[in-house]
Formats: structure tokens, C-alpha cells, sequence
């Protein structure tokens, strides 16, 4: 039993890691990743300023190795990301001439989806757009070219690689609110003129017991529309003591809040897959963004399954 096998089974979902290609140099990552995964994020490594931090110049060693391993192991790589606010060289974040950076966009998608277009099942070609109040969060993209970006990048990516599933990929969407609603107008509206747009991605970087109450209801604003919804960088943060560990009664609570994720995904036959963002409390942003939490994933920091892996993989098998 594994968390890859009881995903496809009978629910046919992918259940996916978001690593970086250096994490295999620990003999324990591997193992785990190649029996447990049927689906990889680069977690860091096709972002632009590791692909692309000099205009023209390529860095490809990361995301070759993970496409590769993918191959290897018969898994699906969901590419990320051409769009941010974060993560982008300071030669694209300095342009202000629409031209000049919609010609820089084509150059870079064309580049990463002329080497991987037919080894990826995904792209998240839009990341994290939105404020929290639905508005357009600023960026180089927005501001040099408007909402209008959205399109463009969009439809760039379709022309390169016609068979990858295009995302727009957010955080604070996976209940029903300002953001998520904000994000399902844009949605329609890029739908109604045809825009190649597939799916939506929750990132699901969820607090222990504070789960929106309404998951299901929010991934229905957008498979109503046609798209898919994934989760796409799942998490869940809990406070931990000086050792980063977290006690027993919130690794329960935990555990309960991860088979809730899950259980919206197998709920919606438009929800094609979990990541989770790293499998294991060693190779966790967490800690280091978020001061006294920490313990958010499925394995400990000496690679044991946590409950949250115990009711995760029940989740899969009874869904
Ligand atoms: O590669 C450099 C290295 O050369 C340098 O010596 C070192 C010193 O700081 O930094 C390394 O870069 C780090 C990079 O990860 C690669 O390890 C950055 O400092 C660090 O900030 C960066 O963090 C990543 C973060 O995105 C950046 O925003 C995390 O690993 C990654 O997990 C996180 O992932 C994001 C998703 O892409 C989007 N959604 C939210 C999610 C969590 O923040």
C-alpha cells in the first residue's frame, strides 16, 4: 500500500511531491518519493531566475533531472511556474516596455516548453495573481501589461505546448471568498473568449484546525465552469516546541485536516490530483518563514509516517 496506488485505483487521481532535484542525495529521500509518488512539482527549479537568470543564458540541470527521474519512474511532472511576483531576475523585473516584455515571456515560455512540452501533464503558467481582496496583485506583469497578462501568457504557453494543462495557481482560494470569487469572474471571462486556460491550482498551505468549512463548495465555482481543480502545494502548519515537533493531540487534529483535503479532491470528479509541497518535516519552507510552526507535512524529520500519513492514505482507500 501507498499513497500513489491508493490514489489511482479506484479514484484515478495522481498523489504528487514538490522537490528539488538535490533532495535525492539523502539515500532516504528517494525510496520514499519513488514508491509513494506518482507526480512531481520542481519545488524550485523551473522558476525563472533558476531557468532563466541571465536573458538567453539556460540553467536546465534541475528540472532535467527531474523530468528525467519522472520518466524513470512512469510519474507526471506539473511544471511551475512563468508568472510571479517572486523568484523572477531583476533583467524582467526592470522592464517597463509592453513589447519588450511580452517578447521576453514568449523567448522564456517557448524555451521551457520547447525541451519539456510533451514530458509535462501541467504547467501552473499564472502564479499567485490575486490579492487577497480579489484585485490584480502587482507585479512586472501587471504592471507593464495590465490584467491583460493573463491572456497572453496564457495563450503563448498553448501555442508551445498544445497538450499541457494550463493553471492559474493561488493561495486563500480553497474557501469561498473575496479572492476565490474574484478568481472565478477572471476564470469565465477567459473561457468566454477562448482562452486556453485548464485548471485551477489550490496550494492548500493550510493552519492545523483552521480549514475553510467550504473547500468543496470553492472547487465548484471553478469545475462549474469546465476546469479542473488540483491541489497543488499542500501543507498544513502547526505549532511546534524548540525541536520543531509538534505533540500528539495536534498531529491528530492534523491528520483529520489532511483527510478532509483529500476527501474534497475524490468528492470532485474535476479534481485530477494532491500534491503535497514536500513529503517530509526536513525539506519543509515552513520553519523558515513562520517562526514556531513547523511539523507540516506527512513524514517526520527521520522519514516516519506521521498520523497525517495514516489518515491521508485511508482517505485514498475509501474514497
Ligand atoms: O538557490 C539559492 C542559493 O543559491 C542561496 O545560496 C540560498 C541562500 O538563501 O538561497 C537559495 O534560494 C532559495 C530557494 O528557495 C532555493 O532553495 C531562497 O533563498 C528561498 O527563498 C527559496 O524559497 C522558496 C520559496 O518558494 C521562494 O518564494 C521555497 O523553497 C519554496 O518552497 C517556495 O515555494 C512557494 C511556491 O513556489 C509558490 N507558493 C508558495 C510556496 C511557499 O512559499
Amino acid at each position: 500500500t501507498n499513497l500513489a496506488g491508493a490514489a489511482s485505483k479506484d479514484n484515478k487521481r495522481y498523489f504528487g511531491d514538490a522537490y528539488q532535484s538535490f533532495y535525492l542525495a539523502d539515500p532516504r529521500y528517494g525510496p520514499i518519493l519513488d514508491s509513494q509518488f506518482s507526480a512531481y512539482t520542481p519545488e524550485n527549479e523551473m522558476k525563472w531566475e533558476v531557468i532563466e537568470p541571465t536573458r538567453g543564458v539556460f540553467n536546465w540541470t534541475g528540472s532535467d533531472l527531474i523530468v528525467a527521474h519522472a520518466k524513470k519512474t512512469h510519474s507526471i511532472v506539473r511544471g511551475h511556474n512563468f508568472c510571479w511576483d517572486s523568484q523572477t531576475p531583476s533583467y524582467v523585473t526592470s522592464i517597463t516596455d509592453p513589447t519588450e516584455l511580452t517578447q521576453v515571456l514568449e523567448e522564456h515560455i517557448n524555451a521551457v516548453l520547447g525541451r519539456y512540452g510533451n514530458d509535462l501533464y501541467a504547467f501552473d503558467v499564472i502564479n499567485e495573481p490575486l490579492n487577497d481582496n480579489g484585485t490584480i496583485k502587482s507585479s512586472v506583469w501587471s504592471n507593464v501589461l495590465g490584467e491583460n497578462y493573463i491572456e497572453t501568457a496564457l495563450t503563448i504557453a498553448h501555442k508551445a505546448a498544445p497538450n499541457v494543462k494550463l493553471y492559474i495557481n493561488d493561495y486563500n482560494i480553497e474557501g469561498v471568498n473575496s479572492k476565490s470569487q474574484a478568481l472565478a469572474t477572471i476564470a469565465k471571462n477567459l473561457l468566454d473568449k477562448g482562452v486556453p486556460l485548464h485548471g485551477i491550482g489550490f496550494e492548500s498551505h493550510f493552519i492545523g484546525g483552521e480549514l475553510p468549512g467550504d473547500i468543496s463548495q470553492s472547487m465548484k465555482q471553478f469545475t462549474d465552469l469546465g476546469l479542473d481543480v488540483a491541489i497543488t502545494e499542500l501543507d498544513i502548519r502547526v505549532p511546534v516546541d524548540s525541536s520543531g515537533i509538534a505533540n500528539a493531540t495536534v498531529r491528530k487534529l492534523q491528520a483529520d485536516n489532511y483527510a478532509t483535503v483529500v476527501q474534497a479532491c475524490l468528492d470532485n470528479g474535476n479534481c485530477p490530483g494532491v500534491t503535497v509541497w514536500g513529503f517530509d518535516d526536513g525539506h519543509s519552507w515552513i520553519p523558515g518563514v513562520f517562526a514556531g510552526q513547523g511539523d507540516a507535512n506527512l513524514y517526520d524529520f527521520n522519514y516516519q509516517p506521521k498520523p497525517a500519513y495514516y489518515s491521508t492514505l485511508a482517505a485514498l482507500q475509501n474514497g
